[in-house]
């Protein structure tokens, strides 16, 4: 039997290269549509790369006629905070132009399966309130705003040309794939256990940890941390969810724990059995108290089972992935 072709733009990255594995493993076809500019032409190994950006409409188009994809799962996307806080031009027009070309492609090609990586960024800083998939979109920052507004052209395309689609609304991605074939690699990296595993490798001087001073017990922010892996499942039960013909759906991508910078630094410490020199410096503009995510809808109406989203496999994962050379490129 021929496996199902699914396009999966930004399939060189970090998250769409682990969705490449998971999907190549659910029986699937990933084909990838990245412009490497911040993904890895040797992350993608599980199926073809299709070179091309998302504002190259002409491009898109030769691509779902080439491969004729029956679901389009779309991670393609900047997703620097601090970026999209000093140039939000790069965030709308990569973003949200570059969305809207892949949408109108997809329908344009009969494609109307489609499973969106969103971001817990959409709802902002909401103290006190448990963040479900219903609640109020209140981004923060332009990379907040660009991924709602690509949920809204979702709802807009539905409405207008019937496309389905599963927005998967992620809080902090984190591991890497425990066989070691795909990591984590940003250039440059901004993110916590990245940078933290750097710092222990002496290949930083310290982590800098931002802000001590926020309403929380320890003083520094407060995120829910989802294993790649367990992630990347969850968009493998999303496509299923789309093809066996079920509506649209929101799902956030959380464990409903949090745990702040000073607990993911003494997670470390332990799992690694070194040291993580650290040095407290200002709050990062942009950045939420607390992102906790307070539904388990995923878990109820998905089936998704998160196993690994534990500091410590997930810790150990990113841990072993970094020892194996790729950082230093
Ligand atoms: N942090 C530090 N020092 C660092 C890096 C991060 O203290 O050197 C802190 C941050 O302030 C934050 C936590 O570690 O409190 C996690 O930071 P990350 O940069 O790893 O992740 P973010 O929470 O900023 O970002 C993630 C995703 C974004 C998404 C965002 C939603 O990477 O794509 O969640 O707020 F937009």
């Amino acid at each position: 039997m021929t496996s199902i072709p699914v396009l999966v733009t930004g399939g060189a990255g970090y998250i769409g290269s682990h969705a490449c594995k998971a999907l190549k493993r659910a029986g699937f076809e990933p084909i990838t549509y990245d412009n490497c500019s911040t993904g890895w032409e040797d992350a993608v190994k599980y199926g073809p790369l299709a070179r091309g950006d998302l504002l190259d409409r002409e491009r898109l188009d030769q691509v779902f006629a080439e491969y004729k994809p029956a679901a389009v799962m779309h991670f393609a996307a900047l997703s620097q905070v601090g970026e999209a806080m000093r140039e939000p031009g790069l965030y709308w027009r990569n973003n949200v132009a570059g969305s809207l070309n892949l949408i109108e492609a997809a329908v344009d090609a009969g494609c109307l399966d489609f499973v969106f990586s969103s971001t817990c960024a959409t709802y902002g800083d909401q103290d006190n309130v448990v963040l479900d998939e219903t609640s109020a979109q209140m981004p923060l920052n332009s990379y907040g705003a660009s991924k709602r507004a690509i949920e809204d052209m979702l709802r807009d395309f539905e409405a207008a040309h019937g496309l389905r689609s599963v927005i998967f609304r992620y809080f902090n991605v984190a591991g890497a794939d425990p066989e070691g074939e795909v990591g984590e690699f940003h250039q440059p990296e901004t993110h916590l256990v990245p940078l933290m595993l750097d710092a222990i490798e002496g290949k930083r001087d310290a982590l800098t940890i931002f802000g001590t001073d926020y309403d929380t017990p320890d003083g520094t922010c407060i995120r829910d941390y989802v294993h790649v892996c367990d992630l990347v499942d969850a968009h493998v039960l999303g496509l299923k969810w789309l093809q066996d013909g079920k509506g649209s759906r929101v799902f956030n991508l959380g464990t409903g724990s949090g745990f702040s910078v000073r607990e993911v630094v003494a997670h470390s410490q332990s799992v690694t059995n070194r040291d993580v020199p650290i040095v407290e410096g200002e709050r990062r503009p942009g950045d939420c108290t607390k992102l906790v995510s307070g539904s388990t809808r995923a878990v109820q109406e998905l089936g998704w089972n998160p196993t690994r989203s534990n500091l410590e496999a997930m810790i150990r994962d990113a841990w072993r992935w970094h020892q194996t050379g790729h950082y230093d490129k």
